[in-house]
């Protein structure tokens, strides 16, 4: 598919007022997305896991307008207060999706959103949030046109995730997602993202994640900034061919529930994503004191204990611990003998693997 497939012709039905809610979760990377061309086109191949506690569950409004507007008109409402801070990316967002979806001129589109993780922890809410967003947005298209079918509405959610955040086309749909162009994974697209089309060991089935919040508020540097420090990186070329070696690999190994394998293939995305913050030119660290203790302390429990237990970051301090579900028992209280310490105040977020996005 092209961009030019979601471009929709004439609609059979009128829009008239109406509203549409739909919940989004975020999203982990094991095989990270940091790169990007124009219009959020990504430089390799990533994979993520679906999470299920950490989401956002958005309420769009729409009501036609007399006449088209010159602009988009549109509020937004973040725990039921007003935001304007939020304005300006909402305003990018709309003007990017403006041409998949002509009729956003033709309505007030009033926005609520809430998260079930604190805004200030840190977690990146623009994958959930866009997520949701899209899939709002959209809803007025199926309401336009019914006839439309549901894996082109999935494609499509994910696509105008995509033009939000890029991570955000991983929130829609699929336990695991695929996202980026690969020759070893047929249907995949840098449009979109995917649900994993390979076999999936059952031991993944119900994987744990939990957060430890090192970190709460603002970074210092945005993943916006964070992905165009890789145009002129040393290291760029290099990065993306092996992060597309480590999606093929993936394959086999989320195939036959290599757990070893697999720890050492996320640690080492997740190091590798860090190392590239810190040789970007300008250079930068997102990882505080405590995130390296909990790293060093992770990886003396699993040497001591033989368990799977492992660690994943994002553009960010905060770390994800992930698990199998029958080891939970053992890690959960290693976390809370030996992690919790090192986060804020009672900062963790014990999550686990969701299947994607929910109409409400
Ligand atoms: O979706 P963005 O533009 O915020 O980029 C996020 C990139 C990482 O979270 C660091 C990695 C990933 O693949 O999710």
């Amino acid at each position: 598919m092209t961009e030019k497939d979601f471009v929709p012709g004439p609609f059979p039905k009128k829009l008239s007022k109406g509203q549409a809610t739909w919940t989004a979760p975020s999203n982990i990377a094991l095989v990270k997305y940091w790169g990007k061309g124009p219009d959020q086109v990504p430089a390799n191949a990533s994979v993520s896991l679906t999470l299920d506690v950490c989401t956002t569950t958005t309420t769009v409004y729409y009501t036609p307008l007399k006449k088209r507007a010159p602009d988009f008109s549109f509020d937004i409402l973040l725990d039921g207060k007003i935001n304007i801070g939020f304005k300006p990316k909402i305003h990018t967002f709309l003007r990017r999706i403006d041409p998949y979806l002509p009729f956003l001129k033709d309505v007030h589109i009033r926005i609520e959103t809430t998260n079930t993780f604190p805004h200030s922890s840190g977690i990146a809410s623009s994958a959930s949030g866009m997520a949701a967003l899209a899939l709002c947005l959209l809803e007025m298209e199926k309401v336009a046109n019914p006839d439309a079918d549901e894996e082109y509405c999935n494609k499509k959610a994910s696509f105008l995730a995509r033009l939000g955040s890029g991570s955000a086309c991983r929130s829609i749909q699929g336990n695991v997602v695929h996202w980026g162009r690969h020759p070893n994974v047929e249907g995949s697209s840098d449009l979109y993202g995917i649900p994993y089309p390979y076999k999936i060991h059952p031991v993944f089935e119900n994987y744990e994640d939990t957060i430890l919040i090192v970190h709460r508020g603002q970074k210092q540097v945005s993943s916006t900034a964070g992905h165009d420090l890789m145009h002129n990186h040393p290291f760029a070329s290099r990065r993306f061919e092996q992060a597309n070696e480590n999606v093929a690999q993936l394959q086999d190994i989320l195939a036959t529930g290599d757990l070893d394998r697999f720890i050492q293939m996320v640690e080492h995305e997740a190091l590798t994503l860090h190392a590239m913050m810190m040789t970007s030119v300008p250079y930068f660290i997102l990882m505080e004191a405590n995130t390296l203790k909990i790293i060093k302390r992770i990886w003396a429990f699993r040497k001591r204990t033989g368990t799977h237990v492992c660690f994943t970051l994002d553009a960010g301090a905060n770390v994800h611990l992930l698990y199998p579900q029958n080891e939970r028992k053992e890690v959960v209280q290693f976390i809370y003998d030996e992690l919790v310490i090192l986060c804020g105040e009672g900062q963790l977020i014990r999550d686990r693997i969701g299947s994607g996005a929910l109409a409400r």
